[in-house]
């Protein structure tokens, strides 16, 4: 996993939207997977920015979103969809009819996910998806003890993920108790990921996360086990981090290889 450790959450947000921004220019109809929450604020807010200021065309992009509360209609204010809309859809060129997030109020749950799943690889799969981390390390809604091969699928929220989006209602009670979840196994499919973490109440989900086992107790540990994943933390998500110097280390030699002022070695024959 590369580990990039910004100073604050402003230039998190910056270089996540780099990465998001450059697979955008490269390939326009790439398919982007999106996350909801307060840590991905910042990437959005960047993104459109650059779509504003430097023409970045999000018109033949394709996306899915991770996750949606179960009872919550897309007009809800506390709805993912709602959330994505306000937060991004709205300020930029994307075709609403190309983006995607899973249905809270569909009648039957199971042909919802089956469906999504299905028009995920119809697609083409996903190119980048982008992926918080909550405080007991889930990705998506995937709580502690989600299959590591689990597929789109309704999951019951635990007491802690509901009092961490207690913050978004009126209060607790209001917060529904099941979602509809891209599961572990969808999300190790696609081919890039990007963990985005800010704050100190993410520094121990981190760590176990980047250097402790993989384990179905913190589902973003699966993550090691993906082809590609760039983590791009703050100080304070970075903290407890024992292999810090090391990260550092390999970001520099990574920037001496772009300047072409180091070479890799040519392989001996
Ligand atoms: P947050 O949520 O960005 O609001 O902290 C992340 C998550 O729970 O996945």
């Amino acid at each position: 996993m590369r580990v990039i450790v910004e100073p604050d959450r402003d230039e998190v947000g910056r270089r996540a939207a780099q990465f998001v921004a450059e697979l955008v220019r490269r390939r326009p109809t790439c398919v982007l997977g999106l996350a909801t929450g307060g840590t991905v604020l910042g990437t959005y807010a960047e993104l459109i920015r650059m779509h504003r200021e430097e023409g970045l065309d999000f018109s033949r992009v394709v996306s899915f979103n991770l996750d949606e509360y179960v009872g919550l209609g897309p007009t809800h204010p506390q709805s993912y969809r709602h959330f994505m809309q306000q937060n991004f859809f709205d300020h930029i060129n994307i075709d609403v009819r190309n983006t995607h997030v899973p249905d809270g109020r569909a009648l039957d749950f199971e042909a919802h996910c089956e469906q999504y799943e299905k028009h995920i690889r119809e697609e083409g799969g996903i190119d980048l998806q982008i992926l918080g981390i909550g405080g007991d390390g889930h990705i998506a809604f995937n709580e502690p003890g989600s299959s590591l091969g689990s597929r789109t699928r309704l999951k019951t929220l635990t007491e802690e993920t509901v009092r961490d989006n207690a913050r978004f209602f009126d209060n607790e009670d209001e917060v529904p108790r099941l979602a509809i979840t891209m599961g572990v196994g969808t999300i190790l499919e696609s081919r890039r990921c990007l963990l985005i973490a800010c704050g100190e109440s993410k520094a121990k989900a981190i760590r176990e996360t980047i250097e402790g086992p993989v384990t179905a107790q913190i589902t973003a540990s699966a993550l090691q086990l993906h082809r590609e994943v760039v983590a791009i933390l703050d100080e304070e998500a970075a903290r407890l981090l024992e292999r810090r110097e090391y990260y550092r280390q390999v970001e520099h030699a990574q920037t001496l290889m772009r300047s072409g002022q180091m070479r890799p070695l040519s392989p001996t024959r």
